[in-house]
């Protein structure tokens, strides 16, 4: 069985985009609450929860985490970058892993997998230090294999393949079962190197049709189309109730 994590980020991006200047962007009267949604994506069967912190904070903030935590009824994979003082800030929240995963301040989202073979030394004190906080550590990659044989010798028990180049191939004929290839290929080698491998990103309700033949990956990590569509099929209940309560 692949498994399923809910990145709840685009809940924050929402969020962001009206109280981005509000002294509490969390909980409260703010709305959506990325924290009440991970809980709910918990109630119906999400077998883990992920947030990202930014260095720029743009969407998840450390509050939000915090708050989750407090009840959650899963595990949370947090994605930070390896920044010294996010790795320190990671250490103090505590979850349950860590993914590391390269951060470009222009981005709308992340682009790249982490180049752990090119930041080598960084890369393994911040495995290090996560793995002597008992937490375990994925690292972001693109399906290469100098960045699995990296993530190996650096001691990091689990890689997240980045699923985003298969994901856009997937509209165009004949161009996705090349990048799947890829990732089945980056899946095999980093089996063979001890590895566990989840995947990720741009994973929608159309391409998962390709994703999960990819069936030894261990779970996938899916944001962007889980909110896109709870926005879509929730539209009715939100208008019905606005409706009744202007006219009691
Ligand atoms: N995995 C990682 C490491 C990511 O950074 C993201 C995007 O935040 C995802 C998975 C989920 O991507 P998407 O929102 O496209 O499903």
């Amino acid at each position: 069985m692949i498994l399923l994590g809910v990145n709840v980020d685009h809940v924050a991006t929402l969020r962001q985009a009206r109280y981005r200047d509000e002294d509490t962007t969390f909980g409260g009267f703010v709305e959506p609450d990325p924290a009440q949604m991970a809980w709910l994506a918990e109630d119906a069967g999400a077998d883990g929860v992920t947030m990202h912190i930014r260095e720029d904070r743009r969407h998840v903030q450390v509050e939000d985490v915090q708050r989750y935590l407090e009840k959650k009824k899963t595990r949370l994979n947090l994605e930070v970058s390896l920044e010294a003082k996010m790795v320190e800030l990671a250490l103090s929240l505590k979850p349950e892993s860590v993914c590391l995963v390269p951060e470009n301040r222009k981005e709308v989202t992340t682009e790249g997998g982490l180049d752990v073979a090119g930041n080598l030394e960084r890369s393994r004190e911040a495995v290090q230090a996560f793995t002597a906080a008992g937490i375990p550590t994925s690292m972001f990659i693109d399906p290469e294999v100098a960045q699995l044989e990296a993530s190996a010798e650096i001691g990091s028990p689990w890689v997240e393949l980045h699923t985003g180049s298969f994901a856009r191939a997937w509209t165009v004929p004949g161009q996705s079962l090349p990048e799947l290839d890829l990732l089945r290929e980056g899946m095999k080698v980093g089996l063979g190197l001890g590895l566990r491998i989840n995947a990720g990103h741009g994973i929608n309700y159309k391409n998962v049709e390709g994703a999960r033949t990819l069936d030894e990956i261990y779970e996938f990590n899916i944001g962007h189309s889980i909110i896109s569509r709870s926005l879509t099929f929730g539209l009715q209940e939100a208008v019905q109730k606005m409706r009744s309560l202007l006219n009691p």
